[in-house]
């Protein structure tokens, strides 16, 4: 097309507005909505991550007065900031962030930052649609239309798009959505928000009157379709559980699809960045936390909670084990029940198979780590360092001292305290011998009856 008032090329630098400057009333929450967490990040940081993967070389956030919150997580998260005060509808906000744009002259994506699901994949083929019109819109079939705006398409262009309220009966039959997500050229997009009023029921500027603007200007505007699944804004904590079980299925699906084996997938939950590689197996209720990996042939038994955990090839992890951040597993290495691990590497084929706590430790390879061996690693104000080596046999019921070192080869007897370091191939006994005191036990329960017929 050549008549279009502007041509547009794949290569244009890419921006994104991210709205943020609602209320959030029905979350009753005292923290900004977009702040609550969904598989391990905050619903703001899944749609910044999609618009940096997107490409998106600025970003920038629109906050209101009354969400300093939100305002210091953006900062935070490198973004910049405009200011809306008060809102006045989605193309007020947009406006608002006009002077940080400043002469940018790329694509730019409008976002929400309640809407957290949209994939990378579907955000780049909204920004690939400009190629082609100079407005694009992303929508979806809604299973139930409710309140979204209605986009009206005629001969495969967008026409307008119409809020629910001021839809009329044969608009609101249809059921071909608005997601939120609008992309179109900086100036073209800025220059058409002039022209929006704030005539209509809710008194608001909408963002959505764009289309109509720009197509009344000689601009082409079209939809692209993406799936109802991604498109769920977050509103209320239900909301937020939907959108977490709509993430969950996904992650199940894809994880079966790519050779991993849930034993009942309906119980596994998955944190935003889990990896499982192939041929693992997941058993029941197991809760993956943020930055976990799961490497080939792994298994995780039942009832575990992992996370900032690298869990090794064919290593055996559970049931009820608890493996936190920093947990190293090496390959073939066992962790059993009730075992809980923390900032610790355990070398290849080294087991703690019963009531144990590692704690900022590093074990070799081959080591034995007896049930209730405990590594005191903190006192009160530090924490420190607990090695063990390579073929250590640590006996049943240990407390390591820490700091402290067990030699390779080492053996610490049951029950041992260690608070000093062991030497390679050393037994260490630290505990009281045992005195057996003949008699004694009889002698005692014959005193007590005594005692008893008296009183
Ligand atoms: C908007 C769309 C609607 C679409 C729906 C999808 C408009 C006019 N309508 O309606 O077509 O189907 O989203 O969910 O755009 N915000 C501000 N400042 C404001 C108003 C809103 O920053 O003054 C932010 C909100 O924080 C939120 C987003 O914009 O992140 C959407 O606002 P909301 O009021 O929920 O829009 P809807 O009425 O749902
Ligand atoms: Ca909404």
């Amino acid at each position: 097309m050549t008549d279009r008032p502007f041509s547009h090329k794949s290569s244009r630098p890419r921006a994104a507005i991210i709205l943020a400057a609602g209320k959030s009333t029905r979350m009753k929450s005292s923290k900004s909505k977009v702040l609550h967490d969904l598989a391990g990040l905050r619903l703001i940081e899944w749609v910044r991550t999609c618009a940096l993967e997107a490409g998106c070389e600025r970003i920038i956030c629109v906050v209101g007065d009354a969400n300093q919150d939100v305002r210091d997580a953006a900062e935070a998260l490198s973004m910049e900031i405009a200011v809306q005060e008060p809102q006045q509808g989605t193309g007020h906000a947009v406006d608002c962030a006009k002077d940080a744009v400043g002469d940018f002259e790329g694509d730019i994506a409008v976002l929400f930052a309640d809407t957290p699901l949209i994939t990378t994949q579907t955000l780049n083929s909204v920004f690939e649609a400009l190629t082609e019109a100079d407005v694009a819109v992303l929508g979806f079939e809604a299973n139930v239309p409710g309140a979204y705006g209605r986009l009206i398409e005629r001969d495969g262009t967008l026409e307008k798009i119409v809020e629910a309220k001021e839809a009329s009966a044969e608009e609101l039959a249809v059921t071909l959505c608005n997601s939120g997500v609008l992309a179109s050229q900086s100036g073209r997009l800025f220059k058409a928000l002039e022209q929006v009023t704030n005539e209509n029921s809710k008194g608001e500027y909408y963002l959505t009157d764009v289309i109509e603007i720009m197509r009344k200007d000689g601009g082409c505007a079209r939809v692209v379709r993406g799936h109802e699944d991604e498109m769920l804004g977050v509103n209320s904590r239900a909301d937020l559980a939907a959108a977490n079980a709509s993430f969950q299925t996904n992650m199940r699906n894809m994880a079966l699809e790519d050779g991993v084996t849930l034993r009942h997938p309906e119980t596994v939950y998955f944190s935003y960045d889990t990896v499982i590689e192939r041929d693992a197996v997941i058993g029941e209720n197991v809760v993956f936390g943020p930055g976990v990996i799961v490497k080939s042939g792994a298994t995780i038994h039942a009832f575990c909670h992992i996370e900032g955990a690298t869990v090794g090839e064919g290593a055996s992890v559970g049931p009820f084990a608890r493996l936190r951040p920093g947990t190293d597993l090496g390959p073939d290495s066992f962790i059993g029940n009730f075992v809980e691990v923390k900032n610790t590497k355990v070398g290849r084929g080294s087991k703690a198979s019963h009531l144990t706590y590692l704690g900022d430790a590093v074990i070799g390879a081959g080591s034995n780590i007896g049930a209730g061996t405990v590594t005191c690693n903190y006192d009160g104000f530090f924490k420190h360092k607990t090695t063990i080596g390579d073929g250590v046999f640590i006996g049943t019921h240990t407390s390591l001292v820490a700091p402290v070192t067990i030699g390779d080869g080492g053996f610490t007897a049951t029950g041992a305290v260690v608070t000093k370091n062991v030497p390679a191939d050393a037994l260490a006994i630290a505990r009281v011998d045992q005195v057996n005191k003949l008699g004694w036990a009889a002698r005692f329960r014959e005193a007590m009856s005594k005692r008893k017929a008296k009183s």
